[in-house]
């Protein structure tokens, strides 16, 4: 028998990911749910996940939570600034544990991305090289989910403002890179690299038909400089740091940063990425 972990599984991406294990095959019993927050992970508890609480700052939940777990999906923490002492406190506790296995959920082309969120991806990645576990890398591109959170404004004004220029993207659907992780800790491979991006290429202009395709009228594709559209963002209630975050990276998917001609998300599904407008449209239901 071999038991899984899945970090942030009160989230997004970790429940998906334990979704897509248990649709994979594997027992919900087999499946260790690390949650901080032990209200949200009733609905886990009930579909015979094993939950455990566990803390990314508070290392001693890292160690008990860990026991006898053979293969762990480390899902970064959303905590942007904080993330590197939070993923090395996995790392060391998944270390003393004797994990077997450790899939880490990273950034598109993180070795050389000039996105700034790449940096902590990068410092967790050299950590894990360093931590001598068996592990693979799970870079992940963008979801397509980040763009439908833009749909409603776009469609309500027409214009879907950004600063990707003529760029093309490769997003894919959350639960598409959850799949992707799930079949990547099923058949382990140490010292794997998966670049994981969607089947489709995008530009802005292309994410902007494929709102006005939803909404049934047309909406344009307003480039931006990016220090503009961060003040543009912030002018629509997104906070300073945030805006700062999607900003540079959308100045990065300019430089080509989020796209990628790697096939390994759909390799490892065994299917292609679910069709963006399809995404957006589930995103927005
Ligand atoms: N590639 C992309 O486009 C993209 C987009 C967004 C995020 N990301 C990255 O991918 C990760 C997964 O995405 P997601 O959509 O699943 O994010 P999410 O829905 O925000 O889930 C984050 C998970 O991390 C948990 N968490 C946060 N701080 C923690 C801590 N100190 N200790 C333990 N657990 C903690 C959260 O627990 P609670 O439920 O208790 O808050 C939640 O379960 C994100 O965290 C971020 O690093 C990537």
């Amino acid at each position: 028998m071999t038991t899984f972990a899945v970090t942030g599984a009160t989230g997004g991406l970790g429940g998906a990911a334990i979704s897509a294990l248990i649709a994979r095959g594997v027992a919900p019993s087999d499946i260790v749910a690390f949650a901080r927050d032990d209200a949200k992970a009733t609905p886990l508890r009930e579909a015979g996940v094993v939950v455990r609480l566990a803390d990314y700052e508070r290392p001693e939940t890292l160690d008990a939570a860990l026991g006898g777990v053979d293969r762990l999906l480390l899902v970064s923490s959303p905590e942007v600034g904080k993330r590197t002492p939070q993923h090395r406190n996995v790392i060391d506790a998944a270390r003393k544990a004797g994990v077997g296995f450790v899939a880490y959920t990273s950034l598109l082309g993180a070795d050389t991305s000039p996105l700034m969120l790449a940096a902590e991806h990068r410092e967790t990645e050299a950590y894990l090289a360093d931590s001598g576990l068996d592990h693979a890398l799970l870079r992940n591109g963008w979801y397509s989910e980040n763009y439908a959170a833009s749909a409603p404004a776009a469609i309500d004004s027409g214009v879907f403002a950004g600063s990707a220029g003529a760029a093309v993207v490769a997003p894919a659907a959350r639960a598409d890179y959850a799949d992707a992780a799930a079949a990547a800790l099923l058949a382990p491979e140490a010292g794997r690299v998966y670049e994981l991006a969607g089947s489709q290429h995008l530009t802005y202009p292309d994410i902007a038909a494929a709102f006005g395709e939803i909404a049934g009228k047309p909406v344009r594709y307003q480039d931006l400089p990016v220090a503009d559209y961060k003040a543009a963002l912030v002018g629509a209630g997104v906070p300073e740091g945030a805006a700062a975050v999607f900003s540079d990276s959308d100045g990065g998917a300019a430089q080509g940063a989020l796209d990628s001609s790697s096939t390994d998300l759909a390799d490892l599904r065994g299917s292609p990425s679910t069709p963006f407008v399809e995404a957006i449209r589930a995103a927005l239901r």
